[in-house]
Order: C-alpha cells, then structure tokens, then sequence
C-alpha cells in the first residue's frame, strides 16, 4: 500500500536544483527548465540509470524509497531508476527490479511518489539483458547464477547462441514468436510504467543486452529477416520502439543506445560489420520518425577484449553531438561528467540537449547543488534544509574560515 507523503514532507511546488531567482539563469542553459510533451523537467541535469541490485523479485522496496528519495531532494531534474526487466529471463541479476507484473507496480509507484514529493521527474529504463542475463550483482563477484541463487542460466536469450564471454551462459537463439513476444512485453511493462506514474520511459538499447545484441554484426549472426544488413539488424529495436510507443503516447520517450562497440579503436570509426557510430546515427534517423524524443547516448558494452577510452572526461559526448547534428534529434550526454562548468558547456556548445551523470550521484548526491555552485546560480535548497545551509563546502581551509555559515553556532 501506497504510504501518502504529507505536505510538510513535499518540496514539490520549489524543488531543490531550482534556480533561486529564474531571471538569474537567462544565459545558463543548465539551470533552465526542459519540457517535453508537457513534462516539465526543472532544470538539463538529471541521475543516469544505475542498478542496484537490491529487489526482491524485481519489486523496489524501501531500500529505493531511500536510494532514490535521497537523490531526488538535492535537485536533479529527472531521475531515471534503473534497468528493469520486462521479462524475468530478462534480467541481468535476479535482484534486478522489474515489471513485467502488476504486482511490480505499487513499488514503482511508491519510489515515484518520493521522486515527485520532491519536485523531480520520474524516468524509468525498461530492459531485456540478452546474453548477460542470470549474472551475480557486481559488488558480489562476475559469475552465473545458478538455479540455487534464484538464476536462469538455461534460460537466457539472444539473437544468436554466442555467449558474451566463457564464463557467461549459454545464450538460446530466439524464434520470430520470441521476439514477438519480447515487443509485446516492452510494451506491456511501459503500461505499467505508465500505471505506476512514471514520465519519461526509456529503452535500454545499449551496453550490449538483447537490444544492443540485434544492432551489432558482432553479436547478431541470424540469416532471417532480423540480421545481416543494417536495415535487418535494426528490425528488433525498431519494433520495440514502435510497440512501446504505441502504448506510451503522450509523454517523453528516450532510447539509450552503445554509439560505438570500441571493435574500431577510434571511437568515432567505421566497422560496418559491427556496431559504430555511423550506424547509430543511421538508427538514430529511424527512431526520430518513429516519434523517439531523446536519444541517450552511452557506448560499449557489445563485445569483449575491446580497450575503453578510460579517464577522459566527457568522454561520450562526440557521440551525442555527432547524432544530435546528423540525425537532427535531441540527444542527451553521460559519461565522466562530473564538473558543472563542463556540463554547461555541453549545453552551450549544443554537443547535447540534456545532461546524465551516474557515479557522481553516488559520490556526492548534492552533485547538482554543488554544480549551481561552480556556476555562481543562487539555487534552492530543500526547505527542510535551507534555513540551516545554503551552500555546499568549501573544502579549502582558507574559504572555510571566512565563510561565516560555517561559523555559525547554532542552538
Ligand atoms: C552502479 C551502476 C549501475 C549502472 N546501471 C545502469 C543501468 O541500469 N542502465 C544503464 O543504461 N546504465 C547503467 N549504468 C551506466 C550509467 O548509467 C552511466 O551511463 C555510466 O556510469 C557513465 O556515466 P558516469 O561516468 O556519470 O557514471 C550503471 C552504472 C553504474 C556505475
């Protein structure tokens, strides 16, 4: 059962992560509101989709409650929880959330609550892991999951029965009925998202799960319709993307896709016969005309033993930028974005329309308070908080001494 968040509790009508002053933030694009479709995120900085392998049967639970709430009141404009399987052979743990049932559904709803108490948007990524379904949570180890341990590793699905690696399951080959019955369940579980409240629904195309494993050459070997040419490759996705937005019609759509395999070294080169950036714009063109509203830009994650470009900052955004450009969509960047001049220089350069970060939120969940502050924006503070503390730490000893709010005894 629902539990009502009282209105004290509510920092919904000025959220956190708003600008004190909306006249203050005319040039900075960072601090604006982003609306789509009706759905007004209040500011382009929102927390990327991040596991965290802590359902009980694919059903969120307090630990979410918390997890997310504790996001959502430091201000980011959108949240989008986590990877959730459509199926449960679906998903890459057995503790992965989930929503391929009703009784999914209250969960969801709850953790949307505290999203929305707190004046964020709730996005939600629904997913199918493919061949890296019935793993071990990561912070457990890189193993299967055996029947023992809740797993399925007999029952795992790919577009060809090429396991990702050795020590990964042995993939079955999917039959057109299948794949049918994939679609319809993206579509089924986007119904729910919609039940449970959800705003912005994405599908989770990248990082080499069922989606991403029809797109690349290097993992899709089929001869029917749905592999070889690109055209044919892209069938899946496509087909998914047309489902979920038949279902899913009046309110945001994102896809996030792997731009590049990294099979071609160059990040932004040609490997026609697996997945590069030249076909993702391609992809990209498709889901425009399918009513796609972002596409979310990430990389990876296709195939083993490639070497990842590792410590550049803002490492994906060519890849939103090349996209937004050639396909003439809205793209959003993620990836090592963690200073928020640089954030605000992705916007001003128009590389992209909206801006993702994952590990910084968990480093620091006060991220975007502490981005306003690196742009000088005078920006709100949960109520609860404020009248205590208006601005992040500065950590330098000196700026610390002469910042009297840190003097401030109080009783
Ligand atoms: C703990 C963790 C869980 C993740 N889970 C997902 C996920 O559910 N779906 C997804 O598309 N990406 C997932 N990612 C990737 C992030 O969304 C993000 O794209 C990536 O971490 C790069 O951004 P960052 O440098 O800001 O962390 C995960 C990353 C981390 C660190």
């Amino acid at each position: 059962m629902s539990l009502p968040i009282p209105t004290a509790a509510s920092n919904a009508h000025k959220p956190a992560g708003t600008p004190v002053n909306p006249e203050s933030v005319k040039d900075v694009k960072l601090f604006q509101p982003f609306t789509q479709k009706f759905v007004k995120i209040h500011n382009h900085i929102g927390v990327s989709p991040m596991c965290m392998y802590a359902a009980d049967d694919g059903h969120f639970n307090d630990f979410h409650i918390m997890h997310y709430g504790s996001l959502a009141i430091k201000g980011p404009g959108l949240i989008i929880i986590e990877a959730s399987g459509v199926v449960p052979e679906g998903r890459i743990t057995p503790q992965c959330g989930g929503l391929w049932k009703d009784s999914q559904i209250e969960g969801l709803k709850r953790v949307v609550g505290a999203i929305k108490s707190q004046g964020s948007t709730p996005g939600l990524q629904i997913a199918h892991a493919g061949r890296k379904a019935s793993m071990s949570p990561p912070f457990k180890g890189d193993y299967v999951e055996g029947k023992s341990n809740h797993g399925w590793p007999k029952n795992v699905y790919a577009p060809s029965a090429i396991p990702f690696a050795e020590h990964y399951p042995e993939p079955i080959e999917m039959t057109k009925e299948d794949i049918k019955r994939t679609v319809q369940a993206f579509a089924d579980a986007a119904v729910r998202a919609d039940k449970a409240g959800i705003e912005v629904l994405e599908i989770h195309a990248a990082h080499g799960y069922l989606i991403s494993t029809f797109l690349s050459g290097s993992s899709n070997k089929r001869t029917d319709e749905y592999g070889g040419s690109f055209e044919n490759r892209s069938k899946f996705a496509l087909e998914v993307v047309a489902a979920v937005r038949k279902v899913w019609h009046s309110k945001p759509l994102w896809v996030r896709i792997s731009c590049t395999e990294y099979s071609n070294p160059e990040p932004m080169g040609e490997n026609a016969d697996g997945w590069d950036i030249f076909q993702a714009i391609e992809l990209a063109k498709e889901f425009k005309k399918l009513g796609v509203d972002v596409v979310d830009c990430s990389s990876g994650g296709i195939v083993q033993g490639v070497e990842y470009p590792r410590g550049i900052p803002m490492y994906q955004v060519q890849f939103a930028e090349a996209i937004k450009k050639e396909a003439s969509i809205a793209t959003a960047a993620v990836g090592l974005i963690v200073e928020g001049e640089d954030a605000e220089s992705i916007l001003q350069d128009e590389k992209a329309d909206f801006i993702l970060a994952g590990r910084e939120f968990l480093r620091d969940s006060a991220f975007v308070l502490v981005a306003a502050q690196a742009l000088n924006v005078a920006i709100n503070w949960p109520q609860q908080y404020s009248w205590a503390v208006k601005s992040r730490r500065n950590t330098s000893k000196a700026a610390t001494n002469k910042n009297s709010e840190f003097m401030t005894t109080i009783p």
